[in-house]
Parts: C-alpha cells; sequence; structure tokens
C-alpha cells in the first residue's frame, strides 16, 4: 500500500467501481449525555424480561454444537401472531420472514428482485439504507420526488414510475427522517402504477409503524403477491441491539428470498432473544405510548420556539430551519446533547427520548435560537 496520504489506500484494491468514492452508513456513536440520533428506544428492557432473554438464552446455549432452525419457525410463527393481534390483517408464518434487522431484509428483498441491471426507486428524502443496499447489490438506484412538505405527490410519483419502470419501489411509512405518513389510498396508487409500468415489488418500509396515527398498511398485501410490508423490533421493542427484522407478504415471496438468504443466517441466540422478548410484547408496547406523548411534545414545544416542524408519525422529529444545518448540530452538540444531520437541507431530526433528555433537548434548542435571532 502507498504511503501518500492524498491517495486513499482503497485506490489500490480492487474494489467494485460502483462503490469508490461512497462513505459507508456511520450515524455517529459520540459520548455524550444525551444521544438522540439514531431513533432508539431509549427505555432499557424491563428486568424480567432480562431474566427471561437470559433464560432462553441459557436453553440454546445447550445446542449452540448444532445449527439453529434455519426457516426460525417458531419465531416467524409468533412474529405472525404479533401482526395478526395488531396490524389489522390474520397471517400465518408462511407469510412471515424474518433476518437480522429490516436491513437484512431490504437486502434479501434487492438481491431477490434487484440486482445488475435493475432499478429500485424511494422518494427521497428517506431511509439513505434503501439507496446504500441498492448500490451494494448492483441495483441502479432512482431518486424520486417528495412536495415541498415532504409528502408524496402521488401524481408526480406514479408517472415516474410510468416512465422508469423500476423494478423496487420503496415507500417508507412513516418515512425517515421526515416522520411523514403515507395513507393506503397513495400505497395502491404506487402498486397499480408499478405493476402497469412492470409489474414490480412493492416495499412498504413500516419501521416505524407502531408510532403512528395511522393503522398499519399490512392489510393492503391481502390479494397483491408483490406488495411487501418490513417491519423491525429494533424501534417500538426497544431492541436495537437484538437485530431482528421480519417482512410480511404472500407466501410466494417468502420462498423467493430462500434463494438468497444465508444458510443459517439467523442465530439460535437471536431467535431465542426474540422469541422472549415477543413474550413481553404488551410491556413493551407501553413504551410506545409514553414516546409517542413525548414526540407530541416535542412538535408543540419545537413550534413554540419558532422552529419550522414537519409533522410525525415516528418516533422522533425533523425540526428547521437553519440557515446551516451542520453548524447547528455542533452548536447542539457543544450542550451535550447529539441529534442528526441527514443532510436535508436546513434540517435536523431528533429521536424522542425520555422526558429528562427532550427537557435537555428542548434546553438546548433554545440556546441555539437565542445564539441565532442574537
Ligand atoms: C425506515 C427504516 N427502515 C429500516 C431501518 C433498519 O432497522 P433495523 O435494521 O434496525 O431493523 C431503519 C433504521 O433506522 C429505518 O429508519
Amino acid at each position: 500500500m502507498t504511503g501518500n496520504p492524498s491517495v486513499s489506500p482503497w485506490d489500490e484494491l480492487p474494489i467494485r467501481d460502483e462503490l469508490r468514492g461512497k462513505s459507508p452508513y456511520g450515524a455517529p456513536q459520540l459520548d455524550v449525555p444525551v444521544r438522540l440520533n439514531t431513533n432508539e428506544n431509549p427505555y432499557p428492557l424491563p428486568e424480567p424480561l432480562v431474566e427471561r432473554i437470559a433464560e432462553r438464552v441459557a436453553e440454546a446455549a445447550r445446542q449452540l454444537n448444532r445449527y439453529p432452525d434455519r426457516d426460525a419457525v417458531e419465531l416467524r410463527t409468533e412474529l405472525a401472531r404479533y401482526l395478526s393481534r395488531t396490524a389489522g390483517l390474520a397471517v400465518g408464518p408462511e407469510q412471515v420472514w424474518a433476518a437480522n434487522g429490516s436491513n437484512e431484509v431490504l437486502q434479501q428483498l434487492l438481491q431477490t428482485f434487484g440486482g445488475p441491471g435493475r432499478t429500485a426507486i424511494g422518494f427521497e428524502p428517506s431511509y439513505s439504507m434503501h439507496a446504500l443496499i441498492s448500490c451494494s447489490t448492483g441495483t441502479g438506484w432512482i431518486s424520486g420526488p417528495r412536495n415541498d412538505d415532504f409528502t408524496i405527490d402521488v401524481g408526480a410519483a406514479c408517472q415516474v414510475i410510468a416512465e422508469r419502470k423500476p423494478d423496487v419501489v420503496f415507500i417508507t411509512s412513516p418515512n425517515n427522517p421526515t416522520g411523514t405518513a403515507v395513507g393506503a389510498e397513495t400505497v395502491l396508487a404506487l402498486y397499480e402504477a408499478a405493476q402497469a409500468a412492470k409489474p414490480s415489488l412493492v416495499v412498504v418500509d413500516e419501521a416505524y409503524a407502531e408510532f403512528s396515527h395511522r393503522p398499519s398498511l399490512l392489510p393492503l398485501i391481502e390479494g397483491r403477491p408483490r406488495l411487501v410490508l418490513s417491519r423491525t423490533m429494533s424501534k417500538a421493542f426497544g431492541a436495537a441491539g437484538l437485530r431482528l427484522g421480519y417482512l410480511a407478504a404472500h407466501p410466494a415471496v417468502v420462498d423467493a428470498v430462500q434463494l438468497v438468504r444465508l444458510p443459517y443466517h439467523l442465530s439460535a441466540v437471536t431467535q431465542a432473544t426474540a422469541l422472549a422478548a415477543l413474550e413481553h410484547t404488551d410491556t413493551l408496547l407501553g413504551y410506545v405510548d409514553a414516546l409517542k406523548t413525548e414526540r407530541d411534545r416535542l412538535v408543540r414545544e419545537l413550534r413554540a420556539l419558532g422552529c419550522d416542524v414537519t409533522d410525525s408519525d415516528a418516533n422522533f422529529v425533523q425540526f428547521g430551519r437553519f440557515e446551516d444545518a451542520h453548524a447547528a448540530w455542533q452548536t447542539l452538540l457543544d450542550h451535550g446533547v447529539l441529534v442528526r444531520d441527514n443532510g436535508v437541507p436546513g434540517r435536523l431530526r431528533v429521536t424522542a427520548g425520555t422526558p429528562t433528555e427532550n427537557d435537555a433537548f428542548l434546553d438546548a434548542v433554545r440556546e441555539l435560537m437565542k445564539e441565532k435571532s442574537a
């Protein structure tokens, strides 16, 4: 490797052309008193659940000489039960698939339905990993439009789908980083446009569904074999460290992703931990109500402080406007509060934390607004 600092060590690696010059996903993991930058749930798992996890993991540990259940049947049965109980449609395990975080679910979908010579579209600003995983799977990325208020312009979206004929369409609801949710009518219009154009796979990313004022879009999968719903236990279940995401779709989609999933991709420890968490669903979802209340308080108080705030259906809030969003991000950090600069001009995103964390954040914004008007 070269010692010349102006030459990247990558320059001498036979790295794929489309990855050259790209940056890895990287929300900063900084050690500051108040971390509200990655849309995690601020509440640690309750102690009875921690004990139950220890029990179930101990059971699994006694068989770690064996590969795990490759099809994760017990876990998929419990995820299906959870969706059937909370998301408005009875689904069975044959309609559910699980992986290491919904990012892996999305990767498996793109490996199966995208790839070289194919394209995917998302309506930006949206979750940056849709574009990044598209790139890493060799899928071309199309950046679709949003209105100035960050809602999806259905007419414009259908038009770009008709013109560009993508193989995969991402609809993120509630959308990250804006917090904007869509109704069933929007998904149906985009699904129809995508079927007329190709037909293509439509993926509704519902990572934040449990925080929304709107019902889940799950019922729409019925009778629509190319509509997939993606979910995660990282947010509402407060288990980002677990790495467990899942999808619900027609059983044929679940069968299709078997072609690309690595054998035994979901460890026995992960399956055991997720099953323990699902036993405590009601307690965990109790925190969701507290977070929604805090999210609504953040919206109100940020507006009272003079910020321009996007309505939110998620566990985070997009706010601005700042002439220099990155400088505003730095000022908040200087006050001990880490939020996210997603690169949306003039805006930042804050995750709803505990009431104490949110108070610290609002105090920091108060200081920021004073400096801004000084
Ligand atoms: C919209 C959206 N989808 C998916 C994910 C990925 O979540 P995980 O891989 O933790 O399930 C995130 C994480 O922030 C997200 O914001």
